[in-house]
């Protein structure tokens, strides 16, 4: 992957995560209330529409975003804000809206960090499906209604560290990969669980490109006791506010402790298998990019060290280079996974 320097924007352009916060912590005091408060309490992109002061109204120029599909509207109803200090949960400084809209990697948009906002307008995320395949009783074609009725969609803050070393904090919404799983109930041969993005080179112009090293489309995978683990989200929506295209709209996996080209974007299959299955950037430079990517300050990448990171954005002014941790910080709760493994040949 090619390392770009963070894009310095001026904190005085745009400020929607204090806007954020600032709700978080209204929505946190409202809970409890009165019932009829409790709706917006728990409701964060209404309550930011209500104000009128909304991320929508603060997206940066050539930014704005187009009405959202019809199938999240109604679920706003029912975000279940994060539990401050619990582990889903970080009290870092969130990265601001607008770098974790602009500075993106979806190569499918092409390879520099601003072509997946540039690039995208002809992707459309509505309709959308979901195919379930594989080692599983319940196969089949699940439209994205389908797929997400039964699940209570909620909030979480979670570090995402890029093999590249920069990283990001970001509050993203949406539910825990395990719920689905349980639902269309794998079989005993069900040992990972492979994923795959929307192959469509009409509205991906990374995908026609004659340059592209990819061999499309873009493929990813875990092992079914990591598919499952608690921290395994797949997430629909980002502060406070519905997946923008390129950041995977309208579904796609987030893996916090791994890398994050493991976190794959707007997710057409899921399927069910006994052996371990390829992966994109595994495929592409097995001594690189391993398939279990976990995020690991010892085991340094070929051409660069792993043990720091420049946390978004980076400024003149601010130090943003800090140590990177074993398993991204999620260690407590993820290590046990990997008990008597040596992590340095499963990189
Ligand atoms: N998923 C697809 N389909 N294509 C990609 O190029 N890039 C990965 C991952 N998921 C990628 C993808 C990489 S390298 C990273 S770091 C994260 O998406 C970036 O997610 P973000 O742009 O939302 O920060």
């Amino acid at each position: 992957m090619l390392i770009k320097s963070a894009q310095d924007i001026p904190s005085s352009e745009i400020t929607p995560e204090s806007v954020y916060h600032e709700r978080r912590r209204f929505m946190t005091g409202a809970l409890g209330v009165a019932a009829g408060a409790l709706a917006s309490a728990v409701a964060p992109g209404r309550a930011d529409a209500a104000a009128g002061d909304g991320l929508r109204a603060r997206a940066p120029a050539g930014m704005e975003r187009s009405a959202p599909a019809a199938w999240w509207e109604g679920k706003f109803e029912s975000i279940k804000p994060v539990e401050v200090g619990g582990s889903f949960y970080t009290d870092e400084p969130l990265t601001p809206y607008r770098d974790v809209i602009s500075y993106n990697n979806f190569y499918e948009f092409g390879t520099e960090k601003g072509d997946p906002v540039a690039n995208s307008g002809a992707f459309k995320a509505d309709p959308w499906s979901v195919a379930i395949e594989g080692e599983v009783d319940k196969p089949g074609v699940y439209t994205l209604e389908d797929i997400l009725k039964p699940h209570t969609l909620e909030e979480r803050i979670y570090r995402l560290r890029c093999v590249e070393r920069w990283s990001m904090v970001i509050p993203w919404i949406g539910f825990p990969l395990a719920d689905l799983i349980k639902r269309f109930q794998p079989t005993s041969k069900a040992k990972y669980v492979e994923f795959l993005t929307l192959l469509d080179p009409e509205s991906m112009p990374g995908q026609r490109s004659r340059f592209t090293t990819i061999s499309w489309p873009y493929r990813e995978g875990l092992r079914m006791d990591e598919a499952m683990h608690p921290l395994t989200l797949l997430a629909v929506g980002v502060y406070g506010d519905y997946m923008p295209p390129q950041n995977g709209a309208p579904i796609r996996l987030i893996v916090p402790w791994k890398y994050g080209f493991k976190s794959i974007k707007s997710i057409v299959k899921i399927r069910f298998t006994e052996t371990e299955p390829a992966t994109s950037w595994n495929m592409l430079a097995a001594n690189e990019y391993g398939f279990y990517a976990n995020v690991n300050p010892e085991v340094h990448h070929p051409r660069w060290r792993q043990d720091m990171e420049t946390r978004l954005p980076q400024t003149l002014f601010s130090n943003s280079r800090i140590p990177t941790l074993p398993f991204n910080g999620y260690g407590d709760q993820v290590a046990g996974l990997y008990s008597g493994m040596d992590l340095s040949r499963y990189y």
